[in-house]
């Protein structure tokens, strides 16, 4: 076993030092938590899953032109990913109302949005993510307004893109969040996603029952949180090698 650098650890990952320079090594863990850290479980499988699940869809999506961090899988746990300076703000797309738009609007969940909605929200621990707008965005500099406008369309993209997947294997996809950051190549600079896809970032919806199989499962305390992602990882086509009772994986190495 070798010992890496940590860089940075999340809630759900850590990011270790790549094997090369400009690359990081993303770790998906069991963890899983809610209301910022507040509800905390262990959900055994939840990143074997995750790990498979988010490279699937950033594959899906590099095919179709939208550059993201994704280099390839490493093992059971692991991706090596492009190191980017993530912009500190998560990008929100809604195509039906469900979570904080409904207390915050008054809608009921469930009903469909006129038109994908997009939301932002300035990443702070500290201050719980607030709603921002682009004014914010621009104005403090986390982003210039020709970046803004790259990543509004991007996510627009992502959207169409994955309500036609999702959509293909029986789901439908809520609303889901996205990050994105600078990607230093020479000279050139471009901004791409990162991050995650998967169902602890999205909200994905059984088309025909509504069956919640997403991390609502968890935060609502629904139960069968592990069955939920396994069935998204199941219509996906990618349960991992072992099947699903090889949900262990490898610990980090650190
Ligand atoms: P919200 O309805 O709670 O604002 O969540 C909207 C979407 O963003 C939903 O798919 C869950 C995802 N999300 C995250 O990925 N991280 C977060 O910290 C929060 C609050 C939501
Ligand atoms: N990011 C939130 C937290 O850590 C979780 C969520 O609701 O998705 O607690």
């Amino acid at each position: 076993m070798t010992r890496r650098r940590r860089v940075y650890e999340g809630k759900a990952k850590v990011l270790f030092e790549g094997p090369e320079s400009g690359t990081l090594v993303q770790y998906f863990k069991d963890d899983a938590t809610a209301f910022n850290g507040v509800k905390k479980a262990t959900v055994t499988g939840k990143g074997v899953l995750n790990n498979r699940i988010s490279e699937y869809l950033m594959v899906k999506l590099a095919e179709i032109g939208i550059h993201n961090h994704f280099i390839r899988r490493l093992n059971m746990r692991e991706q090596l990913i492009k190191e980017v300076e993530i912009i500190p703000v998560e990008v929100i797309v809604r195509n039906i109302a469900a979570g904080s738009i409904c207390t915050r609007l008054g809608i009921a969940e469930g009903t469909p949005l006129p038109r994908p909605i997009i939301e932002y929200c300035f990443k702070s621990d500290e201050l719980n993510d607030p709603l921002v707008s682009e004014e914010h965005i621009t104005a403090f500099g986390w982003a210039n307004p020709l970046e803004l406008d790259d990543i509004m369309s991007q996510s627009l993209r992502v959207n169409d893109f994955l309500l036609g997947l999702f959509a293909g294997i029986g789901i439908r996809l809520v609303d889901f969040k996205l990050e994105f950051g600078r990607y230093y190549e020479t000279d050139e600079m471009q901004i791409i996603l990162a991050d995650e896809i998967s169902p602890d970032n999205c909200r994905l919806w059984d088309a025909v029952t509504n069956k919640k199989l997403d991390k609502d499962r968890f935060r609502r305390d629904l139960g069968d949180v592990e069955d939920a992602y396994q069935e998204v990882a199941r219509r996906l086509g990618i349960i991992p090698e072992g099947g699903p009772g090889d949900l262990q994986g490898t610990t980090a190495i650190q």
